[in-house]
């Protein structure tokens, strides 16, 4: 859905970043959301969730050269800070279970402000590989930044 983004994703930037509306089917008994290999554009490969997460937590501070991400808040909300590397930045308040945010490759990414019961459900494209972390954000503006 990003076009071109995938294909050099160090150029990505914060304007790449999507909230993607996750179907529901809404029910007096209750809503249904439901995420089918066509709700999002890669394969999944893994799943993972962030529960029990104290108020003050901080998690991310890190950016990933070729994994894709889409992020589900299934309970509670939470903040995603992002950045680009080219000096952009951009929140997400992530608040409604059908509202996801997709995150491309390249992009700094903060989790911060959970709410009490906050769950983050996280869809990924590759199996885990610390490899593919930056977890220094000046190695991660340098990435960016290097002639390609
Ligand atoms: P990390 O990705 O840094 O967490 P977050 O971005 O949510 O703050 O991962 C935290 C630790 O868990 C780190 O030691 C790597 C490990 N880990 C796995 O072993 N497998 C996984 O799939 C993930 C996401 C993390």
């Amino acid at each position: 859905m990003t076009g071109m983004s995938h294909s050099n994703m160090t150029r990505n930037t914060v304007a790449d970043l999507r909230i993607m509306e996750v179907p529901q089917i809404k029910d007096t008994r209750g809503n249904l959301a439901v995420v089918e290999a066509e709700t999002i554009p890669f394969e999944i490969k893994r799943v993972y969730y962030l529960y029990d997460v104290p108020s003050d937590s901080f998690r991310g501070g890190h950016a990933h050269k070729k994994l894709q991400q889409f992020l589900i808040p299934l309970s509670g909300s939470f903040d995603v800070v992002t950045k680009d590397g080219f000096g952009n930045e951009k929140t997400f308040m992530l608040n409604k279970p059908n509202k996801a945010l997709l995150i491309v490759p390249g992009i700094w990414r903060e989790l911060t402000n959970f709410s009490s019961g906050a769950v983050c459900l996280v869809l990924a494209s590759t199996k885990y590989s610390e490899e593919d972390y930056i977890r220094d954000l000046n190695s991660f503006i340098d990435y960016k930044n290097k002639k390609q």
